[in-house]
């Protein structure tokens, strides 16, 4: 029994060396303490023991007990020990980095580039003026007398006597002729304000301008250039019109309409079932205009327009209020 002993703790010994996870040290465990394990296999066979024998084997199966017991506990710490020391999740480094939210140009942006661009290819030049502006430049070298609606505080925000916030783009027709002589071609983008508020109407918003001064320009220069413009910008299939009107700064003048994108000409909401919506404002340089200009009107000859950059960038996507262009909310501007 004693050899049996000894050959028992050399096993014990040698499985015990190969474990090196928990789940096979349990396993380890219940074979050699378990209620049926080995040690309680020995204890069973001291019945049948004579009296002599008894105390030697009880004694010898409670030191590889004790043996066994002390090999698991240091066994149990090694491996902690280790699980500690390895990361449990792995790394993987094949994996993208994370990106940074990169935001992108706002709609409007956008649409005043694109607009900018087809002009420019035409051969125009972007020229720039100031928001805050002198009642000479927004209204009286544009012909427009101070008895003219437009400059009635409901329609016009005044920053103090002969100074207002521009109303339209225009002023900067005339700040470019002061300084260039003919030919000139440029196109003005900019953010105007007017005191209006509804659905399609915003204290701010803005516009672009447009001016070309040569010899020989007739209207139908103008029709041409901004029927390309319209083409390029909405696609071939998109139809104008050209209603008479009345600006101060042009004569003769005209207002513009476009087939309407939303139900193409059938008649909806956003055209008010005309199947048209206007969209600009033009005509042939007054020569009234020229003369503030200190422009040859019997040797030059030109055309203007002003086309608003939220209509074209609302046409272009079908949005129903010109306020989401400016409340910021990134539910809308992220669509775009
Ligand atoms: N400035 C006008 C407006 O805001 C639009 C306009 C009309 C501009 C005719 C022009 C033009 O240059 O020729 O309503």
């Amino acid at each position: 029994m004693k050899e049996r002993l000894e050959e028992l703790e050399q096993q014990s010994e040698a499985e015990i060396a190969q474990i090196d996870d928990s789940a096979a040290l349990e396993t380890y465990r219940v074979k050699w303490l378990g209620r049926k394990g080995a040690i309680a296999e020995i204890m069973q066979a001291m019945k049948d023991a004579t009296p002599e024998e008894r105390p030697v084997i009880g004694q010898g199966a409670n030191k590889l007990k004790k043996a066994i017991t002390e090999a698991i506990e240091s066994k149990k710490a090694e491996i902690e020990a280790q699980s500690a020391s390895i990361p449990t999740k792995t790394i993987d480094f094949s994996l993208p980095g994370r990106r940074p939210n990169k935001g992108h140009l706002h709609l409007i942006t956008q649409v005043t580039n694109e607009a900018v661009e087809i002009f420019a290819d035409l051969g125009f030049q972007v020229a720039e003026g100031p928001d805050i502006e002198t009642e000479y430049y927004n209204f009286d070298s544009l012909n427009t007398p101070a008895d003219h609606p437009a400059r009635d505080s409901h329609d016009t925000f005044y920053v103090k006597p002969g100074v207002v916030l521009r109303t339209h783009t225009s002023p900067v027709q005339m700040r470019t002729m002061e300084l260039h002589q003919p030919p000139v071609a440029v196109i003005v983008p900019g953010r105007v304000y007017r005191v209006d508020f509804d659905a399609s109407h915003s204290p701010m918003f803005n516009q672009l301008e447009g001016l070309l001064v040569d010899k020989d320009i007739t209207f139908a220069d103008l029709k041409g250039t901004l029927n390309h413009f319209f083409h390029a910008f909405f696609g071939k299939n998109v139809k104008t019109r050209f209603r008479p009107h009345f600006f101060p700064f042009t004569e003769p003048s005209a207002e513009v309409d476009i087939s309407c994108s939303v139900c193409v000409g059938s008649g909806c909401r956003l055209c008010k079932n005309s199947g048209w919506i206007e969209i600009l404002g033009c005509g042939m340089v007054d020569p009234e205009v020229f003369k503030y200009a200190n422009y040859d009107y019997d040797l030059y000859s030109g055309f203007a327009f002003g086309v608003g950059i939220d209509r074209l960038a609302l046409l272009r996507h079908s949005i129903d209020t010109i306020h989401h262009l400016f409340e910021n909310d990134l539910r809308f501007l992220e669509q775009f």
